[in-house]
């Protein structure tokens, strides 16, 4: 049987890794630096759905991120099954032209109004980000979509994005949140890390730097006692 044809357009602005994106869901690669697109590109992959003993074909079409070309997405958009809408977590810009341009404009010009998916996408970078991941999460609550934070870099979220659109074409009433919880997780737990290294990094500096946390100073303090007593 011929798999389901899925329709997916990408929007977003220039540079939030929507190329990326594909090309790591796609052919499991990563560009450090690329050009801005200058025209659409189409890509296909199929996924089963051993679950619902169903394969759907999705037919992904990568557009150019730049305002001058912002007119010609309507062509792509217009009769998506889907749209997965891309910030960049390092930029609050990008972020809000999702809520202040591209939501009211596809909703405006689709013929029927798609599954949305909010990315926030380079969540290897989470110590430049810019962008609360809960002010992405209510972005896609108000607007029924699904949420994913990713990074084309690391893979991290990639693949799940796409299993969590494919279960809720499959399933209306499926529950992504379990599974996005695991990439919440683990986005915390890295943040944890990094902030931990950046105070170790500081102590190891001397240990007059205002910004180390109360917790860290007691232990260098008690480690500073120990010394002194022995
Ligand atoms: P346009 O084609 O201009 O619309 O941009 P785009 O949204 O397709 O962005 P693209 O995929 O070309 O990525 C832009 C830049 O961001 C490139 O230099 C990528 O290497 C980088 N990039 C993309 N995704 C990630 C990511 O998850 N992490 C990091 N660190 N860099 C990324």
């Amino acid at each position: 049987m011929e798999p389901e044809s899925i329709k997916v357009v990408l929007l977003g602005e220039a540079g939030v890794g929507k190329t990326c994106i594909i090309k790591q869901f796609v052919e499991k690669k990563f560009e450090q630096n690329t050009d801005s697109s200058l025209s659409a590109q189409f890509v296909s992959k199929s996924i089963d759905y051993a679950d619902f003993s169903k394969t759907l074909k999705f037919d992904i079409w990568d557009t150019v991120g730049q305002e001058r070309f912002r007119s010609i997405a309507k062509i792509f958009y217009k009769d998506a099954h889907v749209v997965i809408l891309v910030y960049d977590i390092t930029s609050k810009k990008s972020f809000n032209a999702l809520n202040d341009f591209w939501i009211g404009e596809i909703k405006n010009n689709c013929n029927k109004t798609p599954l949305f998916a909010i990315i926030g996408n380079k969540i290897d970078l989470y110590a430049k980000q810019e962008v609360d991941q809960l002010d992405g999460k209510d972005l896609a609550k108000k607007i029924g979509g699904i949420f994913q934070l990713t990074s084309a870099k690391t893979a991290e979220g990639i693949s799940q994005l796409f299993d969590n659109i494919g279960k809720k074409i499959l399933k209306p009433s499926f529950q992504y949140d379990k599974t996005d919880k695991i990439a919440k997780d683990n986005y915390n737990k890295k943040k944890e890390e990094e902030k931990n290294t950046k105070v170790r990094i500081k102590l190891n500096n001397g240990n007059n730097n205002k910004d180390i946390n109360e917790n860290e100073v007691g232990n260098n303090n008690n480690n500073k006692r120990k010394k002194g007593c022995c």
